[in-house]
């Protein structure tokens, strides 16, 4: 068992510098199950080095695929000799998009078994819509300890879907089930972010007839044959944003390279309005600040609006300007669990359901944090960036499954951040202080 490790930061430094967007990972933990429908070998690139990654790799490789490293960021994947179409707990629960390998299967075998996804620290996130629009297309779905099993007496056949909400996971898994299925299926209400058009982007790459992506209504025309390719995947919007939130709060000056700025749009809005100013270039966007930060409203929504997953990152940088933000989550249940660790970081932040309120204070302090999910993670590392003296931050694991070495990024630009073991000697002494103190 890997002795857990923290980051531990010394908060103050500029950053300056450049740095480079790493491919997306909610693109390619889409694209890695969706070989599987694939007749050919595939080769991926521009795929980022994260925990997700890895996963997504073992599961292919336990179902009978081949997988190939043939450069840091490429891979050759020949899923033809795979058997199996089960996915069980074990590898399931490791990470949650693992239900993209339901849609996967499901098109290619015309049934599968996969765990329900493990608990998640967003709030309640059912899967409903998935299974609504696999039973559109003919699919039977049943649930019983913790599996969905999924099976197609009739065969896969092209349908009319109607999402009851805007929904990430069930526009991309419906499109892997309807890719190979009978006739024409129409999503309406369909989500738009930029993974989706690189999910489609990619399987069109192979022969699939996908229109629409990017819109809220994609037509998918079934095809008999995928042939292979070589696509790379698309730059990280999120991981874009929290480079350019964290060059916002250490008031740096920091060139973002790798990036597609129309994806960007939304939060660079925000953060020109926060007063951060932000230069706009071909695959880059230069961020720097040279006046102070001011307060702003945000309301998270569906692509293109405001991204869900930069919300705790916008946060973090909302403590640090003058006067009250106030911060609407529009997407997922519960998505302020990082706010109790800003406050202890001096952070003036109140919550009431789906709603905070940030007063503004100018300043953090360090102190000993823990990441509970990534974006939360991605918060507290530019808040301790930002703060005055150490920040320690447990759980990195969750940082690690969506963002390619962070810590070299960061000192790459000047930060003073580096890993260390978590001893619970200190946990124990801690806690001994905290007891002290609070008699
Ligand atoms: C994807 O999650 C992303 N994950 C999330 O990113 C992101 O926060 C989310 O989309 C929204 O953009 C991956 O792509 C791997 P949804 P997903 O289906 O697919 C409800 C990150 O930080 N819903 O768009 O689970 C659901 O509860 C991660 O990178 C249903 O009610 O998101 C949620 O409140 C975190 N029934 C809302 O819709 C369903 O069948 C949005 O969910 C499906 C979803």
């Amino acid at each position: 068992m890997k002795t857990p490790e923290k980051f531990v930061i010394k908060g103050g430094r500029v950053l300056r510098g450049t740095v480079d967007i790493s491919g997306a990972k909610n693109a390619v933990v889409a694209i890695l199950p969706a070989v599987i429908l694939a007749d050919e070998p595939c080769i991926i690139e521009n795929v980022p080095d994260i925990s997700d990654v890895e996963i997504s790799i073992a599961i292919l490789r336990q179902l009978g695929a081949v997988v190939r490293k043939i450069s840091p960021n490429s891979y050759e994947i020949d899923g033809r000799g795979i058997n199996l179409w089960t996915v069980p707990y074990q590898w399931a629960r490791k990470m949650r998009a693992s239900y993209y390998f339901m849609g996967a299967l499901l098109g290619r075998f015309g049934h599968c078994r996969v765990s329900l996804p493990g608990g998640c620290p967003l709030g309640d996130r059912p899967i409903d819509q998935h299974l609504k629009a696999f039973k559109r297309l003919g699919a039977d779905c049943k649930v019983d300890c913790g599996m969905v099993d999924i099976t197609t007496p009739n065969g896969l056949r092209g349908a009319q879907i109607f999402f009851d909400l805007v929904t990430v996971g069930a526009t991309m898994n419906t499109i892997l089930a309807a890719v190979k299925a009978d006739g024409l299926t129409v999503i309406e209400n369909a989500a738009k972010e930029p993974h989706i058009v690189d999910l489609a982007s990619f399987l069109n790459s192979m022969g699939a007839d996908i229109m629409g992506a990017g819109t809220d209504t994609i037509k998918i025309r079934g095809v008999p044959y995928l042939h292979g390719t070589c696509y790379p995947v698309i730059p990280d919007q999120i991981e874009a944003g929290t480079y350019m939130v964290a060059a916002a709060a250490t008031k740096g000056d920091v060139l973002v390279r790798n990036v597609i700025p129309k994806h960007l749009e939304s939060i660079i809005d925000i953060m020109e309005k926060i007063g951060v100013k932000i230069e706009q270039y071909d695959d880059a966007v230069r961020v720097f600040v040279d006046g102070p930060l001011v307060k702003a409203n945000v309301k998270t929504r569906p692509h293109p609006g405001f991204p869900t997953d930069m919300q705790p990152q916008i946060s973090a940088l909302l403590c640090l300007a003058e006067g009250t933000s106030i911060i609407k989550e529009g997407v997922s249940d519960a998505r302020f669990q990082y706010v109790e660790e800003l406050r202890r970081m001096g952070a003036d932040i109140q919550v009431d359901g789906k709603v905070a309120v940030i007063e503004g204070t100018g300043s953090l302090t360090g102190a000993p944090v823990k990441a509970c999910d990534l974006r939360a993670g991605a918060a507290l590392m530019i808040a301790g960036l930002a703060a005055n003296g150490i920040t320690t931050i447990e759980d990195i694991f969750h940082i690690e499954r969506g963002y390619a070495d962070m810590q070299g990024k960061l000192r790459a630009l000047g930060a003073e951040i580096c890993k260390a073991p978590v001893s619970h000697e200190e946990d124990a002494k801690h806690e001994q202080d905290a007891k002290k103190n609070a008699v």
